[in-house]
């Protein structure tokens, strides 16, 4: 007998959105799964490589230790919201794109979305804090020293001036 399906209702990317999640179902596999949004990647599943960072109630939050029935009734951002109704990118976007922070693209959901909550939190961040925030984010491509020039470049266009130093 299959278990049990709990209705799971939340806002996604400023939208409701519902849907029905196994009691043991975590949150990334619940928005890719049942809500289609495959934006944000699954690599570890253990909570240690970053990929599946989303923001929850502001918070960025690995989706893969979150269970989809915690977030009933919470307010969810993924990758699939960074951009603007009218389709333009966010400047961190833009940023990892015009600064080569890319490779394969696989881990760029999980950076975006990390670094998001820090441009929320602390908009003049301390290379300290920069660091600290791309630590918990694996890359297996870029070496890192691009990412950190789109963290450079998306806080000039934000206004702030991050003292991070070039180099991983
Ligand atoms: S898939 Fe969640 S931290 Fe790696
Ligand atoms: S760009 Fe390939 S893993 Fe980061």
């Amino acid at each position: 007998m299959s278990p049990t399906r709990i209705p799971v209702r939340l806002r996604v990317n400023g939208r409701p959105a519902e849907g029905l999640a196994e009691p043991r179902t975590s949150l990334v596999d619940f928005l890719r799964d049942e809500l289609d949004l495959t934006g944000t990647h699954v690599g570890c599943e253990h909570g240690v490589c970053g990929l599946c960072t989303v923001r929850v109630d502001g918070v960025a939050v690995r989706g893969c230790l979150m269970l989809a029935v915690q977030a009933d009734g919470a307010e969810i951002l993924t990758v699939e919201g960074l951009a603007s109704p009218d389709g333009k990118l966010h400047p961190l976007q833009e940023a990892f794109a015009e600064e080569h922070g890319l490779q394969c693209g696989f881990c760029t959901p999980g950076f975006l979305m990390a670094l998001h909550e820090l441009i929320d939190d602390e908009p003049n961040p301390s290379e300290e804090q920069i660091r600290d925030v791309l630590g918990g984010q694996l890359c297996r491509c870029t070496g890192y020293a691009g990412i950190l020039r789109a963290v450079q470049s998306a806080f000039a266009k934000l206004g702030a001036s991050p003292s991070t130093e070039s180099g991983a």
